[in-house]
C-alpha cells in the first residue's frame, strides 16, 4: 500500500492524501545521509562560498534556486536519476547550508551571480521571502546554458476559477491588476518561458505535518465554508513530477500538477481525524456563505489537456 502512493508514476494516486496521512513517514529525504556527491573539494562550509569560475559543470549537474522542502526532494530524486552529479542549491540566507552541505547540495547566495552556466536549473523559492522576485527569476534564467531544461514552481493561484468547478492547464487566468499576487507569479512565469522554460504550477502542497490540515488543525475553529473544494499535492509527488518535466527537456511549456483526489475541506479533515495520527482536535469550520476562494482542481477528463496532474497524466510524461 505504501508503494503504491510513493510513486505518482503509478497509475492510481488515488486515495493519496489519505494515505500519506496515515503513512507519515514517507518522506525519507531526511534519512538520506550518504550522498553520491559531497562538495569536498569545493570547500563549502556554513561560511558563505563564493561559487568559483573555475567549476566544471557537468552535463547532469542541477542547480536548485530555492533548496527548501520541494528543492531537497527534487535534488534527492536527481540524484537518484544521475549518480554522481552535483546538485548546488542556492539560498535567501546562509541559515540552513550546513544542512544543505550534509545532504550533498552545495549551497551559495551567489550561483546566479556567478559567470557558471547549468544546464539544469530549477527555480522553487516562493516569493515571499524576496525583495526583487522578478530579478532573481531573470538572474536564475541567464543562467540556464540552454541544454537541459530550465522549470519553475510556479503555484495555481493565477487560474481564475472561484466556483468549485474544473481547472486545467489551459484554463483562463486571473487579469493582470486584480491582485499583486497573482501579477507577480504571471510575470514570473513569462520571464520564464521568454527564455525557453517551463512553469509547473502547484496546487497547495502538503505533506504529514505541513499544509492546509496542518494549519487547520492548529487553529481548531475556522471561518471557512467547509465544502470548498480542494485538490492538493504531496510534496514527493511535487518533486517527482518536476524531475520528469526536467527530464523530458520541454520548452515553453505551463503544467499543472495536482494530485487529481479533489476534497472538501470537511472531508480533508475527516481524514485527518481518521488517520488517528494527530494528537490535536479538530472542532469545525463555521462558514456558509462566503465565497470559494479558489476551487479546484478537478481534472477534466476529456484528455486534452496536456499533461500532469497524478494518474494517467503523469504516467504520460514519466514513460
Ligand atoms: N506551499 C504551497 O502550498 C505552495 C503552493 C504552490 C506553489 N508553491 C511553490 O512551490 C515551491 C516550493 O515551495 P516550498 O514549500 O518547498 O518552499 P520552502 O520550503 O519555503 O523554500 C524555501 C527555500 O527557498 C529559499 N529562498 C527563498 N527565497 C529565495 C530567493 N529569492 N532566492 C534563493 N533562494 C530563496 C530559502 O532560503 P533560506 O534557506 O535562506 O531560507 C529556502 O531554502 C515554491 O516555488 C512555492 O512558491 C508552494
Amino acid at each position: 500500500m505504501e508503494l503504491g502512493i510513493r510513486s505518482p508514476v503509478h497509475a492510481t494516486l488515488f486515495h493519496h492524501f489519505s494515505n500519506s496521512l496515515l503513512f507519515p513517514a514517507r518522506l525519507t529525504l531526511l534519512n538520506t545521509t550518504s550522498s553520491s556527491f559531497m562538495a569536498t573539494h569545493l570547500h563549502v562550509s556554513s561560511e558563505e562560498f563564493d561559487p568559483s569560475p573555475s567549476l566544471a559543470i557537468g552535463q547532469h549537474d542541477l542547480l536548485i534556486v530555492g533548496p527548501g522542502i520541494l528543492g531537497r526532494l527534487v535534488a534527492h530524486n536527481w540524484r537518484q536519476e544521475y549518480s554522481g552529479c552535483q546538485v548546488f542549491g542556492q539560498t535567501a540566507t546562509t541559515n540552513h547550508h550546513r544542512e544543505l552541505t550534509e545532504i550533498g547540495i552545495n549551497p551559495s547566495l551567489k550561483w546566479t551571480k556567478a559567470s557558471l552556466k547549468f544546464p539544469y536549473v530549477i527555480f522553487c523559492a516562493p516569493p515571499y521571502q524576496s525583495s526583487d522576485y522578478l530579478g532573481d527569476l531573470r538572474l536564475a534564467a541567464s543562467c540556464w546554458n540552454g541544454e537541459g531544461a530550465l522549470l519553475f514552481t510556479s503555484s495555481s493561484a493565477p487560474y481564475d476559477c472561484n466556483d468549485n468547478g474544473l481547472c486545467h492547464e489551459d484554463s483562463p487566468v486571473v487579469p493582470t491588476g486584480r491582485s499583486p499576487r497573482t501579477d507577480v507569479l504571471l510575470k514570473a512565469e513569462k520571464i520564464v518561458l521568454e527564455f525557453g522554460g517551463s512553469v509547473l504550477r502547484l496546487s497547495g502542497l502538503y505533506k504529514v505535518d505541513k499544509g492546509a490540515h496542518a494549519y487547520w488543525l492548529e487553529k481548531g475553529i475556522v471561518e471557512s465554508r467547509p465544502d470548498h473544494i480542494l485538490n492538493l499535492i504531496h510534496y514527493e509527488d511535487a518533486a517527482s513530477l518536476s524531475v520528469a518535466i526536467l527530464k523530458k527537456q520541454f520548452r515553453g511549456r505551463i503544467f499543472l500538477g495536482c494530485d487529481n483526489h479533489p476534497l472538501s475541506r470537511q472531508e480533508v479533515m475527516d481524514l485527518v481525524y481518521k488517520s488517528g495520527k494527530f494528537s490535536k482536535k479538530f472542532e469545525k469550520f463555521t462558514g456558509n456563505n462566503d465565497c470559494f476562494l479558489k476551487c479546484l482542481f478537478k481534472h477534466s477528463n476529456a484528455g486534452t489537456t496536456l499533461v500532469i496532474v497524478g494518474t494517467l497524466r503523469f504516467s504520460m510524461i514519466s514513460n
